[in-house]
C-alpha cells in the first residue's frame, strides 16, 4: 500500500555542501597553525609555506579557468544519431548525469519505437536549431538554488536570454529535481515558460520528478508511448502493485454519443488503510482479455495451471500470461510451460485519476473504455471495463500527483473538466466539502445531460447544501450549437476576475487535446499572459490533463 507519509523538509545540499566546505577550511586553518614555529606576528614565512601558498594559488586559477572553460560555447558534439534523420530531438542537461541517463532512456525507448531521434546536450542546441527542429523533448535538472547546470549556461546565456520565436516547435519537458529545495524544478520550469513564451506548442505538460520519483518517471513514459503510438511500451521500472478487489462496476452513460463511461469502486487488500490525498492517481495493472491467453495456450498445447515461476514469483502459467505482453505462437512453438514465462515482459500500467477521498469508503474511479483502432478494447480500460468481473483482483498502486495538491481549504477554487476529468474534480469537490470550504465553482462539460452528466447526484447535492457557489454546465449535443466548458468560462469573465482577486486557484483535469489548451487560450485572452504566468508561478493555476 501506498500510504502517505509526510516526508520532513530536508536541508538542500548546496546548504549542506557550503557548511561542509566551510567546516573543511576551519579544519585546515587549524592543521596549519603548528606551521607558525615562530612568534605569530611578525613572522617572515619560510620558504616551504612560500610553496605552499603558491600551489594553492596555481590550483585556484587552474579549476576557476577549467570551469570558466566549461560555460564557453563549444563546437556541437552531435551525439550518433539513433534513429535516421532527426524529426525528434531529445536534449539534456545535466550537473551529475541523471538526465542524460534519462535522455538516453528516452531516445532508446522512442527509437525502439520506431521514431527518428537524435540525442544532443542543451550546450549544443542553438535557437536555429530549435526553429528547424519540429519537435524536442527536453530532460533537463536544476542545480544550485534552482539554476541550469553548469554545462548549459552557454545555452541560457545565447539562447534563453534572447527573444526567439518557434511557432512550429512542439516540445515536452521532463525537469528532475529535488522537493527539498526552494525552488523546486526551477531550471525546468524556465525553460518551459521561455518555450510558451517564443510560442512554441507543449505535446504535454511538464513532468516534474522528485528524486528520481519512479512513478512521475512511469508518467513519461505514458507520454512517450502515446508518443510514439506504441500502447505497449513496457515501463522501465516494475510497479509495487497491491492486490485491490474491483467491488462494484455500474455504467453510466448507457446509450451516450460518446464512448462508455464506468464508475468502478475498489476495496483495499484486508488489513490495509490507504491514505490518498484529492488530485492523487491509481496505478493500474491491465491484464489480457482472458480469450486471448486461452487462445494462445490452446495453440501451444500448454496447460493455464502449470506451475511457473514469473517475475521472480510462483504463479500459475494462466495467470503470468495475463499480465504479460502475449508472445506471437510461433515465437514460442514448443517451449514449455517455464520457458515460455522466462520470456515474458510485463504490460505497462495506465493512470487513473482517483475520484473519491478515503472519508468515503473506498477507492472509485470513472474510466472511459476506449478502442483501439482495430476494435480490440484498450489494455487498461478494457481490462477495467470489460474483462475483470465484480470480485476480481486489480493490481492498483497510489501514486501522489503533488502537482495537483488541493489548495487551503480558505482559497475559492475554480475546478474546469470534461469527459472523465470529473474524475480528478470530483475527489476535489468531495475534500473540500469535508474541509467546509464553501467558495467552489464547477465548470464542467460533456455531451448530452440526460446521459452524460457523470456524478450528478453528488454534484446537485453538494450544490443544494452550499458546496458549489457556482455551477456552469455546458453539453456540447444539447443544443444547436456545440458548446464547450472553454465557452463557459469566457462567458463568465467578469465573475472569473472577481474570483482570482479573492485569491481563488483554477484546477483543470481532462483532455489534453481540445480542452486544456482551449481554456488555456480562454485564461491568456481574458487575464492576459503575465498574470496566467503568475498563477502558474503561484501555483494557482494546475493542470492534470490526459
Ligand atoms: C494522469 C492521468 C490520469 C488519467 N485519468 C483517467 C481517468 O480518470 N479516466 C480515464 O478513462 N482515463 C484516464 N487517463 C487515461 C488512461 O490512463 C488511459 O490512457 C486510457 O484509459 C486509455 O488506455 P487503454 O490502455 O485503455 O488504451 P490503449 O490500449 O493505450 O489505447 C487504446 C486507444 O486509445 C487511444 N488512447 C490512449 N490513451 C489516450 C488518451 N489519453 N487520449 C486519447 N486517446 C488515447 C490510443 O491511441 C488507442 O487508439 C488518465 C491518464 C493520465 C496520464
Ligand atoms: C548542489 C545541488 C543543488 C541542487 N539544487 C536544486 C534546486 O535548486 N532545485 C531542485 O529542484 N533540485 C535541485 N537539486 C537536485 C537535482 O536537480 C536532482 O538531484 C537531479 O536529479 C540531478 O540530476 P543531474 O544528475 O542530471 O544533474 C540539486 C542537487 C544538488 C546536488
Amino acid at each position: 500500500m501506498n500510504a502517505k507519509v509526510e516526508t520532513p523538509r530536508r536541508m538542500p545540499s548546496a546548504t549542506i555542501g557550503n557548511v561542509l566546505a566551510l567546516l573543511g577550511l576551519l579544519a585546515l586553518a587549524l592543521a596549519f597553525l603548528p606551521l607558525h614555529d615562530h612568534a605569530w606576528w611578525p613572522a617572515p614565512p619560510l620558504p616551504a609555506h612560500w610553496a605552499w601558498a603558491a600551489a594553492a594559488v596555481a590550483s585556484y586559477a587552474a579549476a576557476s579557468g577549467w570551469l570558466l572553460r566549461r560555460s564557453r560555447p563549444r563546437p556541437p558534439r552531435e551525439r550518433p544519431a539513433v534513429g535516421g534523420d532527426a524529426p525528434l530531438l531529445v536534449a539534456w542537461a545535466s550537473q551529475t548525469g541523471f538526465a542524460e541517463e534519462l535522455a538516453e532512456r528516452t531516445a532508446a525507448t522512442l527509437a525502439g519505437a520506431g521514431l527518428d531521434v537524435r540525442l544532443r546536450e542543451l550546450a549544443d542546441v542553438d535557437a536555429a536549431t530549435l526553429a528547424a527542429t519540429p519537435r524536442v523533448l527536453f530532460v533537463v535538472s536544476t542545480t544550485g538554488e534552482g539554476d541550469p547546470p553548469d554545462p548549459a549556461l552557454a545555452f541560457v546565456r545565447d539562447v534563453l536570454a534572447m527573444p526567439v520565436a518557434l511557432p512550429a516547435l512542439e516540445f515536452a519537458v521532463l525537469a528532475l529535481g529535488d522537493r527539498g529545495y526552494e525552488c523546486f524544478c526551477g531550471f525546468g520550469h524556465s525553460l518551459d515558460q521561455w518555450l510558451r513564451r517564443a510560442g512554441a506548442k507543449p505535446l504535454f505538460d511538464l513532468v516534474e520528478v522528485d528524486n528520481g520519483d519512479a512513478g512521475a518517471l512511469r508518467h513519461w513514459q505514458h507520454h512517450l508511448g502515446l508518443l510514439a503510438q506504441v500502447p505497449e511500451l513496457p515501463d522501465w521500472s516494475p510497479v509495487a502493485y497491491e492486490p485491490w478487489r474491483l467491488r462494484e462496476r455500474i455504467e453510466l452513460n448507457p446509450g451516450s454519443a460518446g464512448g462508455p463511461v464506468f464508475d468502478l469502486a475498489l476495496e483495499p487488500p484486508a488489513q490495509a488503510h490507504p491514505a490518498w490525498q484529492a488530485g492523487d492517481i491509481a496505478e493500474i495493472g491491465p491484464r489480457n482479455p482472458p480469450g486471448a491467453v486461452e487462445a494462445l495456450l490452446a495453440v501451444l498445447g500448454l496447460q493455464a495451471e502449470s506451475a511457473v515461476t514469473s517475475g521472480g514469483r510462483p504463479r500459475t502459467l494462466g495467470e503470468a500470461l495475463s499480465r504479460a505482453r502475449l508472445p506471437a505462437a510461433a515465437d514460442v512453438a514448443g517451449v514449455d510451460a517455464q520457458a515460455l514465462a522466462d520470456t515474458l515482459e510485463p504490460l505497462p500500467h495506465r493512470e487513473y485519476s482517483i475520484a473519491s477521498m478515503p472519508h468515503e469508503g473506498g477507492l472509485r474511479l470513472l474510466v472511459r473504455h476506449m478502442r483501439r483502432p482495430d476494435g480490440r478494447g484498450g489494455l487498461g480500460s478494457g481490462w477495467l471495463c470489460e474483462h475483470a468481473t465484480p470480485g476480481a483482483t486489480i493490481d492498483l498502486r497510489i501514486r501522489d500527483n503533488p502537482n495537483f495538491r488541493p489548495p487551503a481549504p480558505r482559497r475559492p477554487l475554480v475546478l474546469v473538466g470534461n469527459g472523465t476529468g470529473i474524475a480528478g474534480l470530483r475527489a476535489h469537490l468531495s475534500a473540500r466539502v469535508q474541509a467546509g470550504a464553501r467558495r467552489n465553482w464547477l465548470l464542467f462539460g460533456e455531451r448530452n445531460r440526460d446521459r452524460d452528466f457523470h456524478y450528478r447526484a453528488d454534484i446537485e447535492r453538494w450544490r443544494s447544501e452550499g458546496f458549489l457557489e457556482r455551477l456552469d454546465l455546458a453539453f456540447s449535443r444539447d443544443g444547436d450549437e456545440r458548446r464547450y466548458v472553454q465557452h463557459a468560462l469566457r462567458d463568465a469573465a467578469g465573475t472569473l476576475r472577481a474570483w482570482l482577486d479573492d485569491g481563488a486557484a483554477i484546477f483543470v483535469c481532462g483532455s489534453l487535446q481540445g480542452m486544456a489548451p482551449e481554456v488555456d487560450a480562454v485564461l491568456r485572452k481574458t487575464l492576459g499572459d503575465g498574470l496566467v504566468e503568475q498563477l502558474l508561478i503561484e501555483g494557482r493555476y494546475r493542470r492534470d490533463v490526459y
